[in-house]
């Protein structure tokens, strides 16, 4: 609740500041990677569920004499397509990965509910409850195979390589695990702190989250609709606190440590204006509770509560995923001061993934959100991520 109130006080105090927003805050992104000097391709993909998403595509670099293969980025919970180039070029995975001649799409899974893909063959997501009515289970079986069919339909290849922060690797976990099909689809995974079992993770909304699983599964029915939207109060809360002066700056460093996890090391002062003005991008309530059933009873199907799971899993407790069907190759990367991915549990992920292998990065500075806004991505991730790719493995130092 006090979070509320930080953001209504800041909402108060904004009139006092001035609007002196990066140019590159506002755009979206076609917009955004056309005014960084790239260019962009969107396409509209129909899940049979009737979800219409946007996804986008950079191709390599027009410098670029080769094209070195498909690679597929999938954002986190909250966040959108735009987390892979709000930094810029030069700082920015999708940037990076063009320019080293990949043909880069952005799964923008911009999963159902997000700002880019709020849209339905049927349901009005303004008016609609049932659009609401989705968890990232849904987007794993759903949303991620259609995107990935689509891509390698429009591609004529049979194979791509998927780099994916927090839910964007979750979602590839599910879908292997209930659709083995795709695993042949997949080079490899390179998984930017997965979430999966979260027992270790410290992050207060997440423990909160936890604390109210069991109470908001009982009234799942009723409560439902869209959380933390692009544009909504807790958007605008942000840009106000981040997007002005220096004078805000520790403010804002607060409130976004204590919503997402950052830390003040590896943000910069002149990048978080422009992550605010494009975070968060909004998913829905059920998506939210999800992940409180996860911190609390671990990486489980989805939770109906305990009398329907009797009759749909034979059990009042769901069944953990069957991840001995994930048997693509994965390079999972973690970090020791990530309070929401933790080594601990990404450690024991590991054990349950066939083939897979974990990769701890040595420094004390990287937490959850740095692996796509962080200054140093370029130093602790990109090469991992290009060695995985490039000679299908990668040992950590
Ligand atoms: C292509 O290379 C030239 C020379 O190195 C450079 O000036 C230019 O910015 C590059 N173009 C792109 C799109 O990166
Ligand atoms: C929703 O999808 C339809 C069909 O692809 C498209 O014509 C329409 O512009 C989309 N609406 C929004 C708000 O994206
Ligand atoms: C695959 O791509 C072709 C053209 O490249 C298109 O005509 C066809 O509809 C696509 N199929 C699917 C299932 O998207
Ligand atoms: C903020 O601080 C930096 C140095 O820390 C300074 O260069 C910049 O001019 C300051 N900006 C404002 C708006 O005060
Ligand atoms: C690991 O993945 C590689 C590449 O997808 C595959 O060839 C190999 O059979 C897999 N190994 C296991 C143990 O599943």
């Amino acid at each position: 609740m006090y979070l509320l109130q930080l953001v209504i006080l800041l909402w108060t105090v904004q009139s006092h500041f001035g609007d002196d927003f990066s140019p590159r805050q506002d755009l979206l992104f076609p917009e955004l990677v056309r005014y960084d000097g790239y260019s962009a391709e969107e396409y509209f993909v129909t899940t049979i569920d009737g979800y219409i998403l946007r996804i986008f595509r950079i191709p390599p670099n027009k410098n670029c004499t080769t094209n070195k293969g498909t690679l597929l980025f999938a954002h986190g919970l909250f966040l959108s397509s735009d987390d892979c180039i709000v930094l810029g070029p030069g700082r920015s995975h999708c940037y990076i990965y063009s320019d080293n001649c990949y043909d880069v799409w952005v799964c923008v899974l911009n999963v159902r509910g997000n700002v880019y893909s709020r849209n339905h063959t049927y349901y009005d997501p303004d008016k609609d409850l049932e659009y609401w009515q989705f968890s990232f289970d849904d987007i794993a079986i759903y949303d991620l195979s259609a995107v990935i069919d689509h891509i390698l339909n429009a591609t004529g290849r049979e194979q791509l390589s998927y780099v994916a922060h927090s839910q964007g690797a979750t979602i590839l976990l599910i879908l292997c695990a209930k659709r083995p099909e795709y695993n042949a689809k997949i080079i490899i995974g390179i998984g930017l702190s997965t979430t999966a079992w979260l027992y270790h993770a410290t992050f207060l909304v997440l423990r909160l989250q936890s604390a109210v699983a069991s109470l908001l599964t009982a009234f799942s029915g009723v409560l439902s609709g869209e959380i933390f939207p692009r544009g909504g109060v807790s958007q605008k809360g942000a840009e106000l606190l981040c997007g002005s002066t220096n004078l805000t700056y520790p403010l804002c460093s607060y409130s976004i440590f204590t919503l997402f996890g950052y830390d003040g090391y590896q943000i910069t002062s002149d990048a978080l204006p422009v992550i605010v003005g494009h975070t968060p991008a909004g998913t829905s309530l059920k998506n939210f509770n999800r992940w409180g059933s996860v911190a609390r009873d671990g990486f489980r199907e989805y939770d109906y509560g305990p009398l329907k799971n009797i009759d749909v899993y034979g059990q009042t407790k769901p069944p953990e995923y069957t991840l001995g069907n994930v048997n693509m190759k994965w390079v999972m990367i973690s970090a020791p001061i990530d309070n929401v991915g933790t080594v601990q549990d990404i450690k024991y992920l590991v054990t349950k993934l066939p083939n897979a292998s974990l990769c701890v990065i040595s420094t004390n500075e990287f937490t959850h959100l740095d692996y796509v806004y962080g200054k140093d991505i370029n130093k602790y991730i990109i090469p991992i991520v290009f060695s995985a790719i490039e000679s299908g493995t990668y040992t950590c130092t």
